[in-house]
């Protein structure tokens, strides 16, 4: 296969008392439908908040089980609970061995490898970075094992969090820490990644739009599937709208196209938090 089309929602947060946010996805699975790539990643937050509604899990499985193409998840914090910082707040539902194992039940496995068109595709669940979990051990010891196996292959990396804001070694402030992989995995993380040839890493998260180069690494930040958070909640670092993002990957080469579904709407949190309270 000398190309590999890959299409990643991200966030989408289903419920089935959000019918507005149900309402996005379809329009997101008719354009995947039209367009038929060969693999979609949901880069996280798949359930509008499981830790307080559990079975928002099994509904937001059911709608991705009936995309009209294979589909391949990441936990995000919505799904699995949050994981620890060393500089924030403890999480209100924090990463735990139950949410674990309730994701994998519905979800499957949690981390993944494939390769397709010359490149490396690794997914990775970043909430249990930090947790110091059994989990997290498994998993670094895991994908070092996947990067000692590249044989040259470039690397494309998709997780929920993004690795940081503009640095590695960005200092982790109190508010916003939540917000990427923390440390000291991040460090941990990043090492491993600079010793192979990582083009890409792909995450979701923060519900904002983003796309920057750094040394050879590009970043992409999916926007939302589902909803945009204001900025009285959330500042202001990219662009917030709903969303998709379409990837063509060649030998050596990668394109990325920022998408909207026709149809795809920007719905705000405060109105869902709002039908809810
Ligand atoms: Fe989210
Ligand atoms: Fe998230």
């Amino acid at each position: 296969m000398s190309e590999f089309r890959l299409i990643q929602i991200s966030d989408p947060h289903l419920a089935r008392r959000h019918t507005t946010l149900t309402e996005n996805f379809h329009r997101l699975s008719e354009y995947i439908d039209a367009k038929r790539p060969d693999v979609v990643i949901d880069s996280g937050d798949m359930a509008f908040d499981a830790p307080t509604s559990p079975d928002d899990l099994a509904f937001a499985k059911s709608l991705h089980a009936a995309l009209p193409v294979a589909c391949r998840y990441l936990p995000g914090n919505h799904d699995v609970g949050d994981n620890p910082t060393a500089v924030g707040p403890k999480p209100s539902h924090p990463v735990s061995d139950q949410r674990l194992h309730a994701y994998h039940a519905i979800f499957g496995e949690d981390r993944w490898r494939f390769e397709a068109a010359g490149w490396c595709f690794i997914g990775l669940n970043s909430l249990v970075m930090n947790t110091r979990l059994a989990h997290e051990a498994e998993q670094f010891d895991w994908l070092a094992s996947q990067l000692s196996t590249l044989n040259g292959k470039p690397l494309a990396l998709f997780l929920h969090k993004p690795l940081f804001l503009n640095a590695p070694d960005d200092p982790e402030l109190p508010d916003t820490a939540i917000r990427y992989v923390p440390m000291p995995a991040r460090s941990r993380l990043v090492d491993m990644l600079n010793a192979v040839d990582c083009r890409l890493v792909a995450s979701g998260h923060v519900h904002q739009r983003r796309d920057f180069t750094r040394g050879h690494t590009r970043h992409v930040w999916a926007p939302s599937a589902g909803f945009v958070i204001a900025d009285t909640r959330q500042e202001v670092i990219a662009i917030k709208e709903t969303g998709l993002v379409e990837y063509r990957f060649q030998p050596d080469a990668f394109e990325v196209r920022h998408v909207r579904a026709p149809g795809q709407v920007d719905i705000d949190l405060d109105s869902l938090l709002a039908r809810t309270a």
